[in-house]
């Protein structure tokens, strides 16, 4: 049987698979569903300083080659989240990502500094994909001001590994995954949904309540496989960061795509909605995979794309 384990900055898991933010709740809300032990982790729904209602509906609809969401982070807040959601992850059988999110730099911080000080939590995972009010720049689309928010957010994460997540929302992600490592980020997550939109033709209203939302599954997915590629040759496997691949992912094969370009772990979002146990099988799929390979550990597979000198 190959050998599933994987190390994210000192993290292990018991396997490559992960759930992504804000498609599977707190903690626990998947064990319904499935096993959380067969899972390497979970990840929470970014948790803000504040509680936020978030969008008014709809603010998740479909589209063809997956959906479009608006959710506006909604939830309850950090004090609330760490008296009555954190308890539940007492005795987790995975690993749990603590997903931060905020509008400002000190929105960060209050919420970062709890997840360090919370046990319980693996690893800091920063949502970077939201605007800053002060200047209305999104922190995940500009290198200055994700160095910037690093530059503070960094002192604050001491006990356990900062993860950020990329936006995909930019001309080049390798100067974005760049100014992440240069802020010390110790894994990156590739990446968030793609900026997009989508107009009722009949009454010429746009359909998600914002205007605006974010495209995510099997839709992305190619175009997460050439992003994580271009992270992992040009920056993340030099600098020894992992990356986490996310975007699209349906089934192993999607996976395995994620793997061979640069991914040590993968995540999954979108495909929980269709099947909430398609995790399970791309977990036994991938360990299939990689003895198929002639490999002893899936570890030997990161970046192992036959062309994979020829980056960018
Ligand atoms: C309904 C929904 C809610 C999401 N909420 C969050 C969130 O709170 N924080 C975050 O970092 N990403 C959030 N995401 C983005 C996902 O974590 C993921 O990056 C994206 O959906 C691409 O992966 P997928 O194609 O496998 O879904 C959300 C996505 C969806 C579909």
């Amino acid at each position: 049987m190959a050998e599933m384990t994987v190390n994210l900055a000192g993290v292990s898991l018991a396997n490559p698979v992960v759930l992504a933010a804000g498609t599977c709740g707190y903690v626990r809300e998947m064990a319904d569903a499935l096993p959380l032990g067969r899972l390497g982790a979970i990840t929470t729904k970014s948790i803000t300083a504040e509680s936020r209602e978030g969008n008014a509906p709809w603010r998740i609809i479909d589209s063809p080659a997956g959906m479009l969401n608006a959710i506006g982070l909604a939830n309850v807040g950090i004090e609330r989240f760490m008296q009555e959601k954190l308890p539940d992850a007492r005795g987790l059988p995975c690993k749990l990502f603590g997903s931060v999110a905020g509008h400002s730099v000190d929105e960060y911080l209050a919420v970062a500094s709890k997840f360090d000080r919370a046990p319980e939590i693996a690893a800091v995972e920063l949502n970077v994909s939201c605007p800053n009010t002060s200047d209305g720049l999104q922190f995940g689309e500009h290198p200055e001001a994700l160095r910037a928010l690093l530059r503070e957010v960094k002192p604050a994460v001491r006990t356990k590994p900062l993860f950020v997540k990329l936006s995909p929302n930019v001309g080049d992600i390798v100067a974005m995954a760049k100014a992440a490592i240069d802020g010390g980020a110790q894994a990156l997550v590739v990446a968030n949904t793609f900026s997009a939109m989508a107009i009722d033709v009949d009454t010429r209203a746009p359909r998600l309540s914002r205007g605006r939302g974010g495209l995510s599954g099997p839709g992305i997915h190619p175009i997460v496989v050439r992003m994580i590629h271009d992270v992992y040759h040009r920056v993340a496997r030099d600098a020894k960061v992992p990356v986490i691949g996310l975007g699209g992912v349906s089934n192993w094969r999607d996976a395995a795509e994620f793997i061979l370009a640069g991914a040590s772990a993968v995540a999954m979002g979108t495909a929980l909605f269709i099947d909430p146990r398609a995790p399970l099988r791309v977990v036994d799929g991938l360990s299939k995979w990689v003895d198929k390979q002639g490999c002893r550990s899936v570890a030997e597979l990161v970046g192992a794309v036959k062309d994979g000198a020829r980056a960018g």
